[in-house]
């Protein structure tokens, strides 16, 4: 045989031998299209005159400044004195933020100029729905003073939590995004861009440097809030308040670092709860704020993420029975017309399989042990769940008294549904291993009990990865949603969702950052789901905030881009990014027809 036979044998022998994949339940489903074409072969154009303005579309908006909505007087202020220094100042040694920062003192805003608001190329694949959003839905950004502000020893401050929390080698670069200057401007960005809500949070060692009841309030830092809700306001905007977001008063760590840090038996940092004098104290703050802003303040959160803040049993009993005092303050006392709630954190837990009952058992565990310990007694008026009970051995008993004054003491439920954590069993196809876990404080899935993993049982990660904890997992948001509302009975809002792409913070380019299309893909999926949640399920969500309107101080560093916009850390310049454009668009799209006329017709 000659060789070239020899050859060319060879490749029609592998040509017949090639492996195809062949889906094992055929392709898949195109439920938008038609069933059968009527073409099978395309009609080609002539040729016509090529130009390589065709390959460029250029879609550009003009900044509507929104007119102001209506602003009330402003509630009674206290008599005050300017506080000074005290024990928990020499112990966190706060960095002397004037000789690190951009900014010291409020920057005038200026509008945004229409070169800034020059649209993306839209992705080539994006959303086919068909859904509008109701008329009342809450599209907003979400944010948190400690992630934000900077200025951490001005204008009176005490310091927090936040100041001490990080005890490693990196550096205590606590500028952040010096929005505590910076604010008018940050919040004239996000007016422009159409966003109705604002959600922040306040630092309560600005306004009580020394925590606790019968203390002095610091005026300045009292009046820094009530300027930036007024600004909210005058840009037409709706503030959504967060009374404390981690950042408790160092005063209840009693200025100890190692107490601070201590390893807590519930959640991942030592909020400070189940201090003795925490209730009373948080509650006196939070009625300080409350009188002087909920005049203008509709939405209020009193905790945010207390799991993730819980230090045992001790902290739960005091966050539950501080937010139901404060609810009963707003409600009755001062007759708060608004909504109060909290939010919470469960990354909703899937079955690894959902056939295997050991799995659907281990993932209702992992859901109801972070959701209901809170949720029980506050939005169904129960006792703790068994999960809760069962693993967390110093739990404080609520009495029928308890219950009924915590029965029903949120408006809606707020969750960050960021991701979808993958649960089964820590020993596969058991139910025991978890109670067995559960009872066993030093058990290496302890406080969970549950093998969480982002791999289904295909060997397949269960979405698309970020730089941290957040993968893609928009099918599974739609699920969670009905969870929520099936198990806890109360409308929805979504209080935080977001995606820090893999990497954006090594691009040097500052177009490679903005660029970001995986964060497209994250919130037009995720607010699909929730259109489908809406109309398909009939799930009562009334709201969803974007984590977060910028790149931010993620408890230690800059790693992690949460941001629609993109922050130069040497001049604090914004940026937009793609995103941020591709996630106004999709809702203002979605604008019922006879809401338009606001920014973006949402939310009015
Ligand atoms: C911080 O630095 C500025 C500028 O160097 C200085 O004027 C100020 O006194 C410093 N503040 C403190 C509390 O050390
Ligand atoms: C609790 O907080 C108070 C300040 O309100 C502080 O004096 C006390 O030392 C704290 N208790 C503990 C155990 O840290
Ligand atoms: C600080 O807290 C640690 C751990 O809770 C405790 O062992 C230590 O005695 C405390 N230090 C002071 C000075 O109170
Ligand atoms: C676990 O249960 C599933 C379904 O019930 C079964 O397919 C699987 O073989 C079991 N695995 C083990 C290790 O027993
Ligand atoms: C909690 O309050 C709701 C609404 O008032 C009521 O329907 C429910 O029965 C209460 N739950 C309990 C356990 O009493
Ligand atoms: C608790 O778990 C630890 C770690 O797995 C183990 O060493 C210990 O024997 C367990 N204790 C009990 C009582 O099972
Ligand atoms: C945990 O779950 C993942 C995927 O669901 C699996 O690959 C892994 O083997 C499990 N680990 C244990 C200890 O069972
Ligand atoms: C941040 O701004 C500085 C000064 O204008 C500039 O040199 C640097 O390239 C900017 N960084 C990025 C990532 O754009």
């Amino acid at each position: 045989m000659a060789p070239w036979i020899a050859l060319l044998l060879f490749v029609l022998g592998s040509a017949i031998a090639q492996q195809i994949y062949i889906p094992a339940a055929g392709t898949s489903a195109r439920p938008q299209c038609t069933a059968t074409p009527s073409y099978s072969q395309p009609t080609y154009s002539p040729y016509s005159t090529f130009a390589y303005s065709m390959t460029e579309t250029v879609r550009t908006a003009t900044s509507v400044q929104p007119g102001p909505t209506t602003t009330l007087g402003h509630g009674h202020r206290q008599s005050l004195r300017k506080c000074c220094v005290d024990r928990v100042m020499e112990v966190a040694n706060p960095p002397n933020f004037t000789e690190t920062s951009v900014f010291s003192t409020t920057v005038s805003p200026t509008p945004i100029p229409t070169s800034e608001l020059v649209l993306p190329p839209p992705d080539y694949f994006g959303p086919t729905d068909c859904y509008y959003f109701p008329a009342d839905f809450q599209f907003g950004v979400a944010g948190s003073a400690a992630q934000i502000e900077g200025a951490t020893a001005d204008e009176g401050k005490s310091p927090s939590l936040m100041d001490i929390l990080i005890q490693d080698d990196r550096p205590k670069d606590y500028a952040t995004n010096e929005n505590y200057y910076y604010y008018k401007q940050e919040i004239e960005r996000l007016a422009s861009m159409g966003v109705k809500y604002y959600s922040f949070s306040l630092a309560w060692s600005r306004i009580l440097p020394f925590a606790l009841p019968g203390t002095p309030v610091n005026q300045q830092g009292l009046d820094h809030y009530s300027d930036l809700i007024d600004f909210v306001l005058e840009k037409g905007m709706i503030p959504v308040v967060t009374i404390l977001h981690f950042d408790t008063p160092a005063q209840f760590f009693a200025a100890n670092f190692s107490a601070a840090q201590a390893k807590p038996l519930i959640g991942y940092s030592n909020g400070g709860y189940q201090n003795e004098t925490f209730v009373e104290a948080y509650v006196n703050y939070a009625k300080i704020v409350m009188t002087h802003y909920a005049d203008r303040v509709p939405i209020w959160f009193t905790f945010n993420e207390p799991f993730i803040y819980a230090f045992n049993g001790l902290s739960v009993d005091h966050v539950i029975k501080a937010h139901a005092q404060v609810y009963h303050f707003y409600k009755e006392s001062i007759k708060g017309t608004g909504k109060i709630s909290l939010k919470f954190n469960d990354n909703f837990g899937v079955p690894r399989d959902p056939a295997n009952p050991s799995d659907v058992y281990a993932a209702d565990h992992f859901n109801s042990f972070q959701l209901g310990m809170f949720c029980h007694p506050i939005f169904l008026g129960l006792d703790y769940p068994e999960s809760y009970k069962r693993t967390v051995p110093d739990y404080v008993p609520l009495n029928s008294e308890d219950l009924a004054y915590i029965n029903g003491t949120a408006d809606f439920l707020g969750i960050d549904p960021y991701t979808a954590t993958v649960v089964s069993p820590p020993v596969m196809n058991s139910t025991d291993s978890i109670l067995e876990c559960c009872s066993n404080t030093s058990s290496t899935y302890f406080p969970y009990c549950v093998n969480q993993s982002t791999l289904t049982t295909t060997g397949w990660n269960i979405g698309y990865r970020s730089q941290s904890y957040v993968y893609i997992a928009p099918r599974y948001l739609r699920l969670y949603l009905s969870y929520l509302y099936n198990t806890f009975h109360s409308p929805i809002v979504i209080t935080e969702f977001g995606f820090p792409v893999f990497a954006e913070a090594e691009k040097t380019a500052l177009s490679d950052q903005l660029y970001d299309t995986p964060r497209s893909i994250y919130y037009l999926s995720y607010m699909t789901e929730v259109l489908k949640s809406i109309w398909e399920d009939g799930v009562p969500v009334v709201g969803a905030f974007a984590w977060s309107f910028a790149d931010n101080w993620e408890f230690g560093d800059y790693g992690a881009h949460f941001g629609l916009q993109a922050v130069n850390r040497t001049t604090q310049a914004r940026s937009y990014k793609k995103a941020f454009f591709d996630l106004v668009d999709f809702v203002s799209t979605r604008a019922m027809p006879q809401a338009q006329g606001g920014p973006w017709g949402i939310g009015k």
